[in-house]
């Protein structure tokens, strides 16, 4: 019989955070007792959480104390000075924000992709969550990797407003319904992202890269341990509510056959191929949308460079993005 756990679950009120609790019930993961975290405006509400209602708290110096497992998805600032907190009183941490991702001493793990890094045997410690479009881009990419070689990888996002939180989702829909207004307020945007395409997610550094897709191109070479590949990245934000799109080209070290890369893809645990296009079958974020793989579809070489392939990848972001992956981690440590 598995442990049952104290979790602890910091930002349980946000997109992530509730994403967690549907989760932590879907997979019956056994909790001891809950402790949900978020900002003082949540004081007074509760999480129902497998038949138990457990009352939100703010943080507070030793509200750790006991712990096993801390979920953290609440922005950097609060995982910078609280994760290290957690840890020192004796819990896992496992941090959904980019405050610990490029830190040399923290591992930062897709459990299909390096899951290895953690085990059974792994002591207390702050384990990194990657970037959503990371998540599913890795995923797509370790089967090629494991079997033909990577040589170089370009991808061009579409990212789902739920990846800016409740406010940017909540922002859609308040334009959507106002959408004969014709210059409609943007605050979790740059611009109304009504019938629009942004191509800014993050602040641009000097080379005119925004911050997703430095997080993109730096976190894939960490987690497939290849920090010379090429990766360069696109990102940009579109008005679909839920589940990042990904067009992907990926060169690859060796000439293989449609069927090999088809049979490398399709036989990895946590992919999905849906590649009929004749018949309109590919990947869509409307249907990806509440499941848990990546799916993969449009699975084409290139028609100059016959090592090139072009794919389509589309998964969930705030599940495979966020939260289910923060609990597989957990799933590998303690059973
Ligand atoms: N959305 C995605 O696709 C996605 C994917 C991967 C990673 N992430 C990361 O996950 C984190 C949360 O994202 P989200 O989409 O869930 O955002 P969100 O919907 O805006 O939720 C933010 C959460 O943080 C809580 N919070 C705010 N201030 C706090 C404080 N001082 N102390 C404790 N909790 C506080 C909020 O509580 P209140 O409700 O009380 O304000 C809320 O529960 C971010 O680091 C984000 O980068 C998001």
């Amino acid at each position: 019989m598995k442990r049952k756990l104290k979790v602890g679950v910091v930002g349980a009120t946000g997109m992530v955070g509730q994403t967690f609790m549907n989760i932590l019930e879907e997979r019956e993961f056994p909790i001891a007792e809950l402790h949900p975290f978020a900002s003082e405006n949540s004081l007074g509400k509760k999480i129902d959480l497998q038949g138990k209602s457990w009352p939100v708290a703010i943080l507070k110096e030793g509200c750790f104390d006991d712990l096993d497992l801390v979920f953290f998805s609440s922005g950097d600032d609060i995982s910078k000075e609280w994760a290290p907190k957690a840890v020192k009183a004796g819990a896992f941490a496992i941090d959904n924000s980019a405050a610990f991702r490029m830190d040399p001493n923290t591992v930062l793990i897709v459990p299909e992709v390096n899951g290895h890094l953690v085990t059974k045997d792994s002591r207390p410690q702050i384990i990194a969550n990657p970037n959503c479009s990371t998540i599913q881009l890795v995923v797509a990419l370790k089967p090629l990797a494991d079997r033909f070689g990577l040589e170089e990888v370009r991808v061009s996002t579409y990212q789902a407003v739920s990846g800016a939180g409740q406010g940017g989702y909540d922002e859609l829909l308040e334009q959507t319904a106002n959408h004969t207004q014709p210059d409609p307020a943007a605050k979790m945007f740059p611009h109304a992202i009504l019938f629009n395409c942004i191509p800014q997610i993050g602040s641009f550094n000097d080379e005119g890269f925004c911050s997703e897709e430095v997080k993109i191109m730096s976190e894939t070479r960490k987690i497939l341990g290849q920090q010379k590949l090429k990766v360069s990245a696109f990102t940009v934000r579109i008005p679909a509510l839920n589940a990042h799109s990904e067009s992907v080209w990926v060169t690859l070290n060796k000439a293989v056959s449609r069927d090999e890369v088809m049979s490398a893809l399709s036989e990895f645990p946590g992919i999905v191929v849906q590649d009929e296009p004749k018949k309109g079958v590919y990947p869509l974020a409307r249907t990806v949308s509440g499941q848990d793989p990546v799916y993969v579809g449009r699975v084409h070489r290139d028609l100059e460079n016959p090592l090139m392939w072009m794919m389509w990848v589309v998964s969930d972001n705030i599940r495979k993005g966020a939260a289910l992956n923060g609990i597989q981690i957990a799933e590998q440590i303690f059973f």
